[in-house]
This record gives structure tokens, sequence and C-alpha cells, in this order.
């Protein structure tokens, strides 16, 4: 079962005059020139409605992207017989090849496909040019060639024989197609709903989210271009629960991959579970869902450290990481220190347009998303709880921008001390530093969701007392560093609770999922 050893892709630093800048830029002028006319993919045919939506970058609604072709529930059906269709080649497809399909997709994305991928992230989600490397091509690249290295873990793991006893197992796709549900948050996390379950030989209806549908078109020519046979990957435009009634009631439906809110995903799950006899097959069910995601600094903690953490861990990526810090409890003995830390840092950050480099904070990602961080920041304004100590100030009439903002309350309970946000908005809560273990025990109470936290000290025993008390607090738990940018075949990413199934991203128990095994028994 060799392959080649997966490292991880090297992150570029688009630094002034370097030719990845360049080649970025003409890139994102070569896209800007040639707006799309973004079809959906199925069975290989690219399919358009005349039911136009057109898209805009998040930064400038004067500008258009061009627009995508929106479908109905006769698209996703024509999907899933597509998904169907192609199956009967793709599920006795012999591993190697899919393998290799990966394997070139890999290698595409890190050399022809790279700058137009990042480009494509830049402009549909607002992403500043780091960010974008870091997600569109790193992370992708590192899903494929590290998936095909724990598929071959996943079908060398065998059963033991005996004399006159052969006994193996069979690691078969699932019985059906795989419905994947993503984000527009990560183009990578997109592709690889996809790509994970089909790499184990399955087939996938993939619904995009609206407004990453722009870089999800780079994505399936990625597919194409790497030798993704037709039919094995659909994309469909449609309207969630008209979509949801065709494929939940289909019976060849056999597993939803999804990463999205914890409302909808309960949601489907229920759906699930009312038509579970419609099934050939019980469905697999993985989501990576919500966060309220925490850093807490003991008070041996080095105050700067903590500032970066809060500064980088809340507002890169405008705090759109299902892993983006957004509470802090900070020990009274160095909370001034730190906060004065990060407000130097946050009044430092450059907001604006990612097309121009220099830019550090870019716009959320449409108009809900704006009202509801807008919602937040307004109540906290209203508040005699809180007090707004950076930003709080935000503005949709050319983008959807919002300053990166950081709230210091006195209520360990505050809303916003305890809702999902998914913006840039940090709440600091400053605890008596002699209450360490009391604020720990707070924490672990007002943990609903147990996505990533992290833990800043400088003292052994009070990291060895939070990990253990927050032990089902965060599936990616970091000590010293802030809790986002899981590296894949360094840090599996997922979380539990009202976070999701934990079924790790980027990790042979996510590819186990993908597979139903038989064990084979024969007698000599
Ligand atoms: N995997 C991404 C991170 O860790 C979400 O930030």
């Amino acid at each position: 079962f060799q392959v080649p050893m997966a490292e991880n892709e090297p992150v570029q630093g688009y630094a002034p005059g370097s030719e990845e800048k360049e080649e970025l830029q003409a890139a994102i002028a070569e896209l800007k020139s040639n707006p799309i006319d973004a079809p959906m993919v199925i069975g290989g045919k690219e399919v358009r409605t005349g039911n136009t939506v057109s898209m805009h970058p998040p930064h400038d609604h004067a500008y258009n992207l061009g627009s995508f072709h929106m479908g109905d529930k006769s698209h996703v059906e024509a999907a899933i017989n597509a998904a169907l269709t192609a199956k009967k080649e793709w599920a006795n497809t012999p591993w190697q090849d899919r393998a290799a399909i990966f394997l070139k997709a890999a290698e595409l994305l890190a050399g022809p496909f790279r700058a137009r991928m990042n480009a494509a992230t830049m402009l549909c989600q607002s992403k500043n040019a780091f960010q974008a490397e870091i997600d569109a091509s790193c992370e992708l690249i590192d899903f494929f060639r590290y998936n095909v290295q724990y598929m071959t873990e996943v079908y060398a793991e065998q059963p033991e024989s005996a004399p006159g006893i052969w006994n193996r197992l069979e690691y078969r796709p699932l019985e059906g197609f795989i419905f994947a549900i993503t984000p527009f948050n990560f183009t990578s996390i997109a592709a690889n709903l996809c790509a994970a379950p089909a790499m184990m030989g399955n087939v996938v209806v993939w619904k995009p989210s609206d407004t990453q549908i722009y870089s999800a078109q780079v994505i399936m020519d990625l597919f194409k271009a790497a030798g993704l046979p037709d039919g094995v990957i659909n994309m469909v435009y449609c309207d969630g629960p008209a979509a949801g009634d065709v494929v939940f009631n289909h019976p060849d439906f056999a597993g939803l991959h999804f990463t999205g809110s914890t409302a909808v995903f309960k949601h489907l799950w229920k759906t699930i579970g009312t038509n579970i006899d419609k099934y050939k097959t019980y469905p697999r069910i993985v989501g990576e869902t919500g966060g309220k995601d925490f850093i807490i600094a003991h008070k041996s903690a080095n105050a700067k450290e903590v500032a970066t953490g809060i500064s980088r861990g809340a507002f890169e990526f405008q705090g759109q990481k299902c892993s983006a810090a957004s509470r802090a409890y900070l020990p009274s003995n160095i909370a001034n220190e730190i906060i004065e830390q990060v407000k130097t840092d946050v009044n430092s950050f450059k907001m604006g347009n990612p097309e121009d480099f220099s830019n550090f904070i870019n716009a959320v990602i449409d108009e809900r998303s704006f009202d509801k961080i807008a919602g937040f920041i307004d109540y906290a304004k209203s508040s005699d709880d809180a007090e707004i100590i950076a930003g709080g100030n935000y503005d949709k009439s050319k983008g959807y921008f919002i300053e990166p903002t950081v709230i210091v309350t006195k209520n360990v309970k505050f809303k916003t001390m305890c809702e999902e946000i998914f913006g840039p908005v940090m709440t600091i809560y400053i605890y008596d530093a002699d209450k360490f273990e009391e604020t720990l025990e707070i924490l672990d109470q007002t943990s609903e969701y147990a996505l990533t936290g992290a833990i800043f000290s400088t003292c052994r025993y009070a990291i060895g007392t939070a990990t253990k008390m927050l032990e089902n607090c965060a599936g990616n738990f970091y000590i010293n560093d802030k809790p986002t940018g899981a590296v894949v075949g360094q840090q599996p990413f997922g979380g539990a609770r009202g976070s999701g199934t934990n079924d790790k991203a980027g990790a042979a128990m996510n590819l186990l999922r993908w597979v139903s095994a038989r064990t084979i028994k024969e007698t000599f």
C-alpha cells in the first residue's frame, strides 16, 4: 500500500515584487475582465437554466463578477441520477486510479491552478492574498495529498487469519450517493467535503453555498483537469429546502457531508430521522457546525503572546472561520497590558478591498451576516454590562465592512460571550487572577459549542488543569497558540457538542465514514 508520502504545501508569501504576487494580480485582472456565466455541472455537462442570479464581491457592490444559473428540484433529481449512473464504474475503479486523480489535482493546484483558485477566493469571499493562499491552495492541496495517504491506511487495516482460514476486510463505498452541503468560508472545505467521499469510491451531489459558487467553478474545472470521470461529483444550485426535499426522500441517499450552521444541521438530522424507513441503508451523517471559540489566559501567561493570539485568532478573515476566537478570559494581573496591546494591534489593521494587498481586514460575506454582526455590536453599545474598546463602526454603502471590534464585559454570561456571531467581534471578560479554576468551570458550563479553544500559560500545572477541566470544550485545543489555522496532517480538525460530529477533517477517521466494510472469511 505504498503511495507518495504526503508533505504540507509550502505557503507563498506574496511579498511586494514577488513573482507569485504578480501572477496573482494577473489572475485577478483576468477574472475581472471575464464575468462568468456559471452553470451547474450534472453528469459532466454544463446546465444553464436562464434563471440567473448575479454575483458581486462582498467588498464591492458595484462590481459584477457574473452570474450563476439557479436550478430547481428537477436538477437535483438529474444530479442524483447522473451520480448513480457514474457509480457503476467509479465504485469498481481500483483505488490506485482514484488516488492518482487526487494526487494529480494536488499537483495542478500547486502549479497552474493556484493563482486562479486564490484569485477567485479573494474576489468572492473577500479574503486577503495570504488567507486565500492558506485556504484555497495549501489546505486543499494538503487535503488531497494526506487523504490519499490516509486512504491506504484505511485499506491496510486487515484482520488476523489462521491456518486454513483467510479473513479479509473489503472497504466498499456506501450503497447510494452522498449529499455535500458546503460553506462559503473555505474553498478547501467545500472541495474536501466532496473529494473525501469520492476518493473512497462514492458519488456525490454537491450544493455549494451561493456565495462561494464563483470559486466552486474553479474547483469543478480542477477535478475535470485531474481526470475525475463525469458524474462522480455533480454540482447543483438550488434553494435548500427544495434540494433537501428531493435528496432526503430518495431511497439511495447514503450520507450527508455538511459544514454550516448548527440549526440547519439539526433540522436535516431530524428530517433524515423522520424518513429513515425510506432508505436502503442507514445514512452516515457527518457535520461540522457552529462554534464559540475561546482563549483563556492564566496569570503566568506572556501578555504579548496572548494579545497576538487574540488579534490574529479573532480577526483574520474577519472572524468568519469556524475556529475564530470570539471570547477571551483574561486574569486581572495582566488583563490591562493584554488589552492595550490588542488595541494597538487592532488599530494598526488596515481595512478595505483585498485586491489592495496591504489591507488585512476585508468585508464580511453578505448583507445577512453584516446585519447580524452589526446587531450584536449595537446590543453591546446599548448595554450597561459592556464597553466597546476598539472598533464598533460598520458601513455597507460600498461593501460589507465591519471594523474589528473588541468588547469588554463584566458579565461572564453576556450575550456576546455566549452566542455565535461569526464576524470580527471579540468579547473579553476579566477574572480575578486567583480564581483560575472557578473560571475554567464557568467556561465549561457556558460552552454549548466545542470546536476550538486555547490556554496561554507558562505554568505547567495551570496548563494541565485547563487541559483536563476543558476536555469536552474543544475538539481542537491549543496551548500557547491562537485557536485557528489547523494544518492538515498535523492537527486533524473538528469539534463536538453543538459544533459537530467530530469526524475530523483530514484524517483516516473521516474517510472511514465513507466506506462500508465487508468481512470475507474463506476456508481451505
Ligand atoms: N481548519 C480551519 C482552522 O483551523 C477552520 O482555522
